[in-house]
């Protein structure tokens, strides 16, 4: 059998390590901080009549989303990904398009939380909730550019 070498294919060990630091950084990371949010966003709604109401909604929408799509890349792309083995370029651009989604939600955050700063009355909880969901924007959009950006690319996609 002929093995063809290709200078830009990643190893196994490069995807594998790729793929492990997105899985620990990122996806179990948003799977325990994303729920710890809501919780504290209904806690802040209950305490203060004026914080925005649409804050727990979008949060929701934003768990269900992103768990669906951890969920598929991790059942669909990450096992061939962490063997460097090609993968479907449909499959990833869906992923793609997933992403762009979770961009809008993140714009909306930021609408609503009004750039994640807490009012000057605001509890030791909203200000919790603030920090809270700028550090999930923040972790967000790099969990996505290192997809985007870095690891897709390897596979050509
Ligand atoms: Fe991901
Ligand atoms: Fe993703």
């Amino acid at each position: 059998m002929t093995v063809t070498h290709n200078d830009d294919a990643i190893s196994p060990q490069e995807a594998a390590a790729l793929v492990d630091l997105i899985l620990d950084r990122y996806h179990a990371v948003q799977r325990a901080e994303v729920p710890a949010l809501i919780r504290l966003a209904r806690q802040v709604q209950a305490q203060h009549p004026d914080a925005p109401r649409e804050l727990v909604p979008l949060l929701e929408r934003m768990r269900v989303n992103l768990d669906a799509h951890m969920q598929k890349e991790e059942d669909g792309l990450f096992p061939a990904m962490r063997l460097a083995e090609p993968v479907s370029a449909v499959a990833v651009e869906i992923m793609r398009d997933e992403h762009d989604d979770h961009a809008k939600h993140l714009r909306d955050l930021q609408r609503l939380t009004n750039d994640h700063t807490p009012p000057t009355h605001a509890s030791l909880e909203w200000r919790q909730l603030c920090a809270g969901t700028r550090k999930l924007a923040d972790d967000l959009v790099e969990h996505i550019r290192l997809e985007n950006e870095v690891l897709f690319p390897r596979f050509g996609a």
